[in-house]
């Protein structure tokens, strides 16, 4: 197949990062989690990161205008020649027709569209538990997924904290936002027949091993339709 151009969909605290890791090792493609670029932004303390701050601190999602140009300029690189792996957009039907748009006019389109589906009591557990280090955004689950020594991240040795937003109002509010905005791609994506579903609440290694053998399946229709 020519191009792999992929979407990670799914609720907060799905494991969208935790498979988005596997997957780009395995794959080799660029990975562009919009989730790390914004609070890379925030570190930083860029213009961009000064505006989404507000935003996401209280679980909002930043304004579509600020954050297509992100996505646009990362897929339109070089890096992303060979496809990319989109973790965190589109979250919105506005954000996915102008990804569209944007793939339509560099003559490229989507590949697949996997959904890593959890419940939401299921997402308040993962993210009461989560900890996240602070240099590169490793995740881990004090209960799931502990680092070997309690605090520090097993993969850069730096500190392991409670995001900002993972504080149980700002969860219920994300899940909310969520529901409203983000839920309503799973038909638009279904309709263009690109969805793959796949059963999030299941062990992290379960669920890589599903979206191998969807992946694999892709790869074998999109040779087929060559
Ligand atoms: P973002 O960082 O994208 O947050 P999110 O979508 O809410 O996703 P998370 O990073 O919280 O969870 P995840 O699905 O990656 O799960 P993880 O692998 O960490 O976005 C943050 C904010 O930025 C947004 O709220 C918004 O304000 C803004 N933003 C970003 N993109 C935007 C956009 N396109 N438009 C507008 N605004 C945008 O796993 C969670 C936990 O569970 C971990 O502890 C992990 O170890 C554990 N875990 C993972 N898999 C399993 C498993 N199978 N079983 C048990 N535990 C597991």
């Amino acid at each position: 197949m020519a191009e792999l151009n992929l979407v990670l969909l799914g609720p907060p605290g799905s494991g969208k990062g935790t498979q988005g890791e596997r997957l780009q090792a395995d794959l080799r493609l660029p990975y562009y989690a919009t989730g790390d670029i914004l609070r890379a932004a925030v570190r930083e303390q860029t213009a961009l990161g000064r505006t989404a701050k507000q935003y996401m601190d209280r679980g909002d999602l930043v304004p579509d205008q600020v954050i297509v140009g992100v996505i646009a300029e990362r897929i339109d690189s070089p890096d992303a020649a060979d496809g990319f792996i989109l973790d965190g957009f589109p979250r919105t039907i506005p954000q996915a027709e102008a990804l569209d748009l944007e793939l339509r006019n560099l003559g490229r389109s989507l590949s697949g569209v996997f959904l890593v589906d959890v419940s939401d009591q299921e997402v308040t557990r993962r993210l009461g538990g989560r900890r996240t280090c602070v240099e590169n955004g490793h995740v881990f689950h004090v209960e799931f997924n502990p680092s070997a020594r309690d605090g520090v991240c097993d993969l850069d040795g730096s500190a392991l904290v409670v995001r900002d937003d993972d504080e149980p109002e700002v969860i219920a509010k994300r899940l909310a936002t969520y529901h409203a905005k983000t839920e309503p791609l799973i038909e638009y994506y279904d309709r263009q027949s690109l969805l793959r579903r796949t059963d999030g609440a299941a062990a992290p290694e379960q669920v890589e091993e599903d979206l191998r053998r969807t992946l694999a399946t892709l790869k074998l229709e999109a040779d087929e339709a060559i």
